[in-house]
């Protein structure tokens, strides 16, 4: 099995990536780390000791991270749409293990080195974690087999690319993929992603770094939609589908105004969904340069795609649904089923 890490902030898109991965017997999962994001980090690292636990994998250490973000203040959710639990209208037993001692930083830069070529780290929150691993044990970068990211907004900027910008709907304020008017942002390549405004330094650091980080933005994440359809078999999973994947789901799509029978999008299980096939969501070489200028643009990206030069990352740029769905609720089944 592929060996992962998933660094994440629960939040309703998060539960559904950790549970696609542990029911995906593809996937070894080494540890689950949190920061702070969709809700503050405290609540995070409780959201991923109630998941680990309702998911069965009590083995599975929770590591908690940073609290606030390198430099700025914040992260500040103002978007209320995983609500003020982070899982939306979910409500999962109270868990009785403990969190593991130490940093998520320190744990992601150990597991890495202990097992070289062997880790994937999947980032699906501010980068913040990943940052800090880099900066205590920037060998990490040759050590690691990769680093998925559901982060910011691809579509091609520069000589050659489509003229068509990508609308990425965004909330008032510095966007976040959350938001409730859909088509009034600004064109992809501008608008603000949370996870990377949330920490524009960190999100910097990490893709600047030497290694090859594969980027899902919101262009492509933004596609995976849990539609009508997708919800009516997730009825079929028993507590999984009624007590997690469903109230989650139902919270989250009523708060960002989404049409119920399109149904609201699962960013970050599109990170997971990578690792477990790249066919699913295929990726092209491309600078990501991420901006930490004023409040206006910080965590903004400009991504030109780089056929065949120097790139430093892969941009999703597309994504199979079909197949996605496939996937994930054949994980999901194997949950529901054990
Ligand atoms: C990202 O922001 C968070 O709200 C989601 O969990 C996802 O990681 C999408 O912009
Ligand atoms: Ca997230």
């Amino acid at each position: 099995a592929t060996k992962v890490v998933i660094d994440c902030d629960p939040g309703v898109d998060d539960a559904l990536a950790v549970a696609f991965a542990l029911g995906s017997p593809e996937l070894e999962v080494l540890g689950i780390t949190t920061v702070a994001g969709n809700v503050p980090v405290e609540r995070a690292t409780g959201n991923a000791l109630r998941l680990r636990e309702f998911l069965g994998a009590h083995r599975v250490p929770v590591v908690p991270g940073s609290p606030r973000a390198l430099v700025r203040d914040g992260p500040e959710r103002t978007g209320r749409a995983h609500g003020p639990s982070g899982l939306g209208a979910a409500v999962l037993p109270e868990p009785v293990l403990p969190a593991a001692d130490g940093h998520a930083a320190d744990f992601l830069a150990e597991t890495v080195r202990s097992s070289p070529g062997e880790v994937i780290l999947i980032a699906i929150g501010p980068l913040t974690n990943v940052a800090l691993a880099l900066r205590r044990e920037p060998r990490i970068t040759g050590w690691t087999r990769g680093v998925v990211v559901l982060g910011g907004s691809h579509a091609p900027v520069g000589p050659g690319s489509p003229a068509v910008p990508v609308p990425v709907p965004v909330s008032g304020g510095a966007g976040d993929g959350d938001g409730t008017a859909p088509g009034s942002a600004p064109p992809a390549g501008t608008a603000p992603e949370f996870n990377l405004a949330a920490d524009p330094e960190a999100a910097a650091a990490v893709f600047g770094a030497d290694w090859t980080v594969t980027a899902i933005g919101l262009d492509v994440s933004g596609r995976v939609r849990a539609g009508a359809a997708v919800r009516e078999r997730m009825r079929a999973l028993g507590r999984l589908g009624r007590e997690l994947l469903l109230p989650g789901l139902e919270h989250y799509g009523g708060a960002r105004g989404d049409d119920p029978d399109q149904g609201p999008p699962v960013h970050d299980a599109c990170a997971v969904a990578r690792v477990l096939d790249p066919g699913v969501v295929p990726a092209v070489p491309a600078r990501v340069t991420v901006d930490t200028g004023g409040p206006e643009t910080a965590g903004t990206t400009v991504t030109v795609h780089r056929p065949d030069g120097p790139a430093g990352a892969l941009v999703a740029t597309g994504v199979d649904t079909g197949r996605f769905w496939e996937l994930a609720l054949a994980a999901y089944g194997r949950l529901a089923a054990r």
